[in-house]
Parts: structure tokens; sequence; C-alpha cells
């Protein structure tokens, strides 16, 4: 899966990484007892080409905050700037993967990956495009078969594709590999890295898994429910330190696991081992974080 194209320049017509920006985006629903706030007061700043991981418990919000980004949904208020340009209703400029692969049965992964194209692509440079993007992700071989004749993760693999295809210039992706096994999954962050080398989008990636968060993530993002007025849904934000790809059993990723695990409600046995340790706060307030300088962990904590 390993990929050769890092020195290549993007291909023509891939959309440059573009900045993101929500400000207080709030997002409530209606239920049997009122109104429910589900998105409060979330203010983040997302550099152009930085990979920032949501965490937080089932149902605080996550897939809400992306589907605002997406332009899926609206906001209640607040609003959300891509590239310095406010967002109205679907963005193109954004494209999702989910944690199903969401393909057509009928069509080869070939034919699957084009439904992605930008509409009005010229076929030519379409099929080149695509078999671009398959060879990218490791599906150049397989570009004839059909879903079923695939595993979960090549199936993934086209998602990630067909997403790219639109070209992007903000890749949100849902729970992406929550449905793999474990060594696949592994395998996908790898490969996730490569394709944003390749072709660098702003990438906001929704997951359950810590250590998938503290390894892909320039940012980890910890939502939670916005309880008592004035609260917020984010909770916590955390800069990873070093630079990708890292060792995923260093002592800080190790520390950063225990912090964000106790932020998800957990009670770790190692959090009894490591007393509180005081990390300098390079990153006051929501900054997009300038990978280069980044060397110690770092925790926000808004509000
Ligand atoms: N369109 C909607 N109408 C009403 N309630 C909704 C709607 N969309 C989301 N919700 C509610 O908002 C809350 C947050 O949902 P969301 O799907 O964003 O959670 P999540 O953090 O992604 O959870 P999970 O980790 O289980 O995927 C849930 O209580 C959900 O029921
Ligand atoms: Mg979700």
């Amino acid at each position: 899966m390993a990929l050769t194209t890092f020195a290549s320049p993007a291909p023509a017509g891939v959309r440059s990484p573009q900045p993101v920006r929500l400000r207080d985006v709030r997002r409530a629903f209606a239920t049997p007892t009122g109104p429910r706030a589900v998105l409060a007061e979330v203010d983040l700043t997302l550099a152009a080409g930085e990979i920032v991981a949501l965490i937080g418990p089932s149902g605080c919000g996550k897939s809400t905050l992306l589907r605002q980004i997406s332009g899926l949904d609206a906001p209640d208020a607040g609003e959300i700037l891509i590239d310095g340009t406010a967002t109205r209703g679907i963005d193109h400029r954004c494209a999702v993967a989910f944690q199903e692969p969401r393909l057509l049965p009928w069509r080869t992964l070939s034919e699957n990956v084009s439904l992605g194209l930008p509409r009005g692509t010229a076929k030519d440079t379409g099929a080149g495009r695509v078999a671009e993007l398959l060879e990218l992700v490791g599906l150049g071989p397989s570009a004839d078969l059909r879903p079923r004749q695939v595993s979960g993760g090549m199936a993934q693999r086209a998602s990630l594709a067909r997403a790219l295809a639109r070209n992007p210039g903000v890749l949100l992706l849902d729970e992406p590999f929550g449905a793999l096994d474990a060594l696949t999954r592994l395998k996908m962050q790898d490969l996730l890295l490569d394709v944003h080398a390749a072709e660098p989008t702003t990438i906001v990636l929704v997951t359950h898994d810590v250590e998938e968060a503290l390894y892909l993530a320039d940012r980890v993002v910890l939502l939670g429910a916005p309880e008592g007025p004035g609260a917020g849904s984010v909770k916590k934000i955390i800069t990873v330190p070093g630079a990708r790809p890292r060792d995923r059993a260093s002592a800080p990723l190790a520390e950063l696991r225990v912090e964000l695990l106790e932020g998800l409600g957990v009670d770790t046995h190692h959090a009894a081992q490591h007393p509180t340790t005081q990390h300098p706060t390079t990153n006051p307030g929501d900054r997009p974080v300038d990978p280069a300088t980044r060397t110690t962990p770092t925790t926000e904590t808004p509000r």
C-alpha cells in the first residue's frame, strides 16, 4: 500500500487545502421535552492542510458538526467559513466519506470512483483522474471489480478515492475505519497519511479510537454535551506533538491517551500511575498549529 507520489506535484484541477473557521456554531434539535442543544459555542479554526480529529461520547454531536461544515445541515446560529467564504447549503469544496463505503453494488470500483468527479468533467480527463486515484489508494488492479468482490478495506479505499475525485479542499471523514478489523484499520491509517501527503486537504476526522486520533491528527478536539447555561461543546483541544508518521508507542502519546480517555469518562488504570503532568501551553486559544514548530503536547480547555 506504499505510495510513491509524494514528490509529484498535485494533479491538474486538484484544489489546494482550505482553511475552515467555525464561529460560535450552535445547533439544537426538537425533542418531546423541548429543544435539546447538541452543539453550542463551537469556535474552531483549522489551518489549510491541518488534520483535526473529533472525539467524544456517542450522541455528543460529532456527525452533526461534520454536517454543519459540509452544508448537509445548517447551524441555528453562528457561521462557517471555508477559505474565508461563508458556507450556504451543500458546499462543493467539501467531500465526505462515512463508516460504510456506500458504493453502488452494480458498478465497478472505477465507475463508483467516477461518481465523485466534479460535474462536467471531460470523459478522458475523468478516466485519467479515476485511474490515478485508484492507484493512489492501491486499487489499480481492482478497478473492474464490483463491491461484492472486494474486502471491506478495499471498499473503504474506493470510498476514499471517490471523495478525493471531487478535488475537495476539505475532507470530512466520519468514522471512516470504524467497521474494519484492527489490522486493516492500522494500514488504512497509514494510507490516509500517504494520501494526505500526495493530495493535501484539510481533514476533519471523526473517530472513537483515541490511538487513531493521536496517530493521525495535528490536534484532537474533545466534544461533549453542552451541560448547563453558557457551556460549550468543545471540552478540550490537544495539540499532538511530533511529526508524522509517529511512534504509536511513544511516551507523550501514551500520556495524551490517558488524558483523552479520562476526558471521555474512562477510568484508566494508568491514570493513577501517571500524576498529572504540567504541559507548557504554547497554543493558547484556538489557533491552528504549525507542525514544524510543534514539539510538546499542549492542552487547552476552552472557556
Ligand atoms: N436531524 C436530527 N433530528 C433530531 N435529532 C438529531 C438529528 N440529527 C442528530 N440528532 C441528535 O443529535 C445528537 C447528536 O447526534 P450525532 O449523530 O451528531 O452524534 P455523534 O456524536 O455523531 O454520535 P455517534 O458517535 O454515535 O455517531 C443525537 O442525540 C441525535 O439523536
Ligand atoms: Mg456519528
